[in-house]
């Protein structure tokens, strides 16, 4: 026991530093009640800060057929997919994904996070292998995954300012002597603004330039688009990756694009490579998901209602949802401590809205980030659209 926490004096001035600026994390457990209510403490709140934005982890088909696979084949795929991890399963729910998509392959991952940490990082290599180094070109406020793939692939980012694809294209102008790969990577809907890429607009710029486009959809996939499909449907985004773990309800994620590059990944991927395959449960609950997103249209013109609603009440209260055009609406609170006390107020009021503080977001960008989803009631709505204000008089 001596011996486990005689490192703990560095850890423990790392956390006191961290609680000194706000920014302390501690881990809080909840209870789920259905798709949109969580009790905490003791008490009822409803969720206003989950991704699970159709309500699709509590429904019924998704959790008949995750029990099925389980029973089925067990609950383990025993290796990586290279050794005997692959199963009819996988093969299933990557043709189902490649067909909702329209991209000839597709091929599964075990998170979001793994995704773009090993997909991108993979994808940068092979670029250097090809002679020179890689022009990388992220939008500034991309997920921390994609700036780890970046990382672990050793390239330094030419960052273009959020959803400038106007300072994008200037920049790719700026290196156009300059040879290399060109590799631009962003988000579909960004994670903590809710406001949407241009993704027509993006697919001409990198055509002007000759340039790969590599878009995370975590937050587009089975929201927007045709029937869910994202907003990358019907474009020509040579990579596009999303996630199992928001809209859908479930865990893991996708990259879906051509055959050659799924091909390829399979080959080359490290988070693909050497890890174990998905297991059943979790692809019972996938191939239920994408099965049923179709048939949603009712629920994402809900999800659009509720989040209208909630933005007409934030732009009531003098504060401004802005970017966001999505389910995602945040408000921006400043200062970590602000952000605190408003989601204290908001939980006062029965609400959960988890404060939201660097490094997720930039210094004095703390805020509240109001994840909509189609599982919330009208009374839940009406409850957070009475709780905005009056937690905000409690804390101006
Ligand atoms: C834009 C974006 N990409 C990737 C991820 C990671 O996805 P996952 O939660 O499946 O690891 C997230 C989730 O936080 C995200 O917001």
């Amino acid at each position: 026991m001596r011996f486990m926490a005689r490192f703990d004096p560095i850890f423990q001035t790392a956390l006191h530093q961290m609680a000194q600026l706000h920014t302390r994390r501690v881990l809080r457990p909840v209870r789920h009640v259905g798709a949109a209510m969580v009790v905490r403490d003791g008490r009822e709140l409803v969720n206003f800060s989950s991704n699970d934005y159709l309500g699709l982890s509590h429904h019924p088909l998704l959790a008949a057929r995750a029990a099925q696979w389980l029973h089925e084949a067990g609950t383990g795929a025993g290796a990586s997919r290279l050794v005997t991890g692959t199963s009819a399963q996988h093969m299933a729910v990557e043709k189902r994904l490649a067909t909702f998509k329209g991209t000839e392959a597709a091929l599964l991952l075990a998170s979001g996070w793994q995704a773009n940490a090993s997909v991108l990082a993979a994808l940068l290599k092979l670029a250097a292998e090809q002679g020179t180094r890689p022009l990388v070109f992220t939008d500034r406020l991309n997920h921390a995954s994609l700036h780890h793939g970046c990382m672990a692939a050793g390239v330094r980012q030419i960052r273009f300012r959020h959803n400038d694809l106007a300072h994008l294209d200037s920049l790719l102008a700026q290196h156009a002597a300059q040879p290399g790969m060109r590799v631009i990577v962003t988000e579909s809907v960004f994670s903590m603004d809710g406001d949407r890429t241009d993704i027509g607009r993006l697919c001409a710029i990198a055509r002007a330039h000759g340039a790969f486009t590599y878009v995370d959809e975590a937050h587009a996939t089975g929201v927007l688009g045709p029937q869910g499909r994202g907003l990358c449907a019907g474009h020509e985004v040579d990579l596009v990756m999303g996630t199992f773990s928001k809209a859908l309800g479930g865990f893991g994620a996708f990259v879906a694009g051509s055959r050659a590059l799924c091909d390829w990944l399979v080959n080359a991927c490290s988070g693909f490579v050497f890890t174990t395959a998905p297991p059943p449960a979790v692809l019972g609950a996938m191939d239920a998901a994408v099965e049923l997103l179709p048939t949603l249209d009712a629920e994402r013109a809900r999800l659009a209602r509720n989040a209208d609603h909630i933005r007409s009440t934030v732009r009531a209260c003098g504060l401004s949802p802005d970017p966001s055009t999505t389910q995602i609406v945040p408000v921006v609170m400043g200062e970590a401590a602000r952000a605190l006390a408003f989601a204290a107020s908001l939980e006062d009021h029965g609400i959960l809205a988890t404060a939201i503080r660097p490094p997720t977001v930039p210094p004095n960008a703390s805020r509240i980030r109001l994840a909509l989803s189609a599982a919330h009631t009208d009374a839940m709505i009406d409850q957070l659209a009475t709780a905005i204000p009056a937690a905000l008089r409690a804390c101006p």
